[in-house]
């Protein structure tokens, strides 16, 4: 069964009738694209583990062990990650895991943390929060925003205590190789620096490429890494505030457990119901069919951003894409044409770090009506532009 007619519905008045902040940011005449929230359905197991949550007066303190065994099938099915439901912390979805992993990593102010440029800018918040200095590894389009092991190498030195891994890439949309992973691993093992990889996109992955879970590759590297992941994406439920980490070393798990006691109080028992109802085996044939529309609309994406004179880096995770826009004018003077001429929210590319510049995010997980709209606004304010 293809739930085309389920998934490929959305409709510009429909989604400015219904909740959520990306499509109420800004004015109605505005087509929003800007955050990373699917406009497809709530899929039906979901509402009906919650309706029956509130029916059970599932209300209570609760306990999260049900979940969490189904958070750890769902990565060993997934992943191969071999976890236990002992081995899982849940978080109040995958942003505090970041704070967190921090915590864990004993970095004292001043210390620095490795994060990419461009990069999905909590990671940046987090370090800023807890007065740390970001260590930036950048990225670089013309190469194809591959990870460069060597520029690792040069920017890890004796205050590095954690490295920030996102894989699958927000906002490059890279998935990275098992060479890649491994060049981190074995740069972690050498120096002795603690990882947290947030795996939270592992489902969007396209072209039948395979997900690697980077603690997988070892029990040296295992015994440093953080893994998070969570249900906002796949499943478009960020309003339930649910992730889970995966932490197979005990002594960095009862680590993170103490610096989390009295902070982070795991999340509610309507989010563990649908969480239970996401990762279960059953539910993958959703899955399937998200990925089916997401091929079809990166394909319409590209090639339309291609033709418009955009460069578009290739797609290959996540329902976000990232084109570079040649055109004459400035960063600022194209996220208002965007905003203002085009009428369609999109991220600006430099919220990402200043590898961002002339780069603007799109989440394309919408309907083809809504994209195609999108894209002929974009066309059409970009008529009068020179190219470059
Ligand atoms: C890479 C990445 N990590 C974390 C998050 C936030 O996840 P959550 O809402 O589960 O905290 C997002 C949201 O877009 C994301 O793209």
């Amino acid at each position: 069964m293809y739930n085309e007619d389920v998934l490929n519905t959305a409709t510009i008045e429909g989604m400015l009738a219904a909740p959520g902040v990306k499509w109420h940011r800004d004015p109605p005449d505005v087509i929003g694209m800007w955050l990373a929230d699917p406009d497809f359905p709530t899929a039906p197991f979901i509402k009906k583990a919650l309706i029956n949550a509130v029916q059970d007066e599932d209300l209570l303190y609760g306990t999260d062990v049900k979940a969490r065994e189904a958070m750890a099938d769902r990565v060993n099915r997934k992943n191969g990650f071999k976890l236990t439901k002992d081995e899982i912390y849940v978080t109040q979805g995958v942003i505090p895991a970041m704070w967190l992993a921090i915590q864990n990593s004993g970095a004292k102010p001043g210390d620095e943390i490795v994060v990419n440029d461009p990069m999905y800018y909590p990671f940046f918040t987090a370090v800023e929060t807890c007065h740390m200095k970001p260590a930036y590894w950048k990225l670089h389009e013309e190469d194809g925003y591959k990870f460069d092991i060597e520029e690792l190498k040069k920017v890890v030195n004796k205050k590095t205590k954690l490295i920030f891994v996102c894989n699958p890439h927000n906002p490059t949309g890279r998935v990275m190789t098992k060479e890649e992973l491994k060049g981190i691993a074995d740069v972690a093992v050498d120096n002795k620096i603690n990882v947290m990889v947030d795996e939270l996109w592992d489902d969007i992955v396209f072209d039948d490429r395979k997900h690697v879970s980077l603690a997988t590759l070892g029990p040296e590297i295992a015994d440093l890494t953080i893994t998070s992941w969570g249900i906002s994406k796949t499943w478009g439920l960020p309003g339930l505030q649910c992730g889970y980490m995966g932490v197979t070393n005990k002594a960095m798990l009862a680590s993170c457990q103490k610096l989390a006691k009295g902070v982070l109080r795991g999340t509610t028992t309507l989010s563990l119901a649908a969480a239970q109802s996401a990762l279960d085996r059953h539910s993958e044939y959703w899955i399937r069919d998200i990925m089916k529309l997401l091929h079809k609309v990166r394909g319409i994406a590209t090639k339309r951003f291609t033709e418009m004179g955009c460069a578009v880096p290739e797609l290959q995770g996540t329902y976000l894409l990232f084109p570079r826009f040649n055109f004459k004018m400035t960063h600022d003077e194209l996220a208002k044409l965007m905003q203002e001429k085009a009428k369609v929210g999109l991220g600006t590319g430099t919220e990402f770090g200043p590898e961002g510049e002339m780069h603007m995010r799109m989440t394309i997980a919408t309907s083809e009506s809504i994209l195609g709209e999108a894209l002929d606004r974009i066309e059409k304010s970009l008529k009068t532009t020179k190219k470059k």
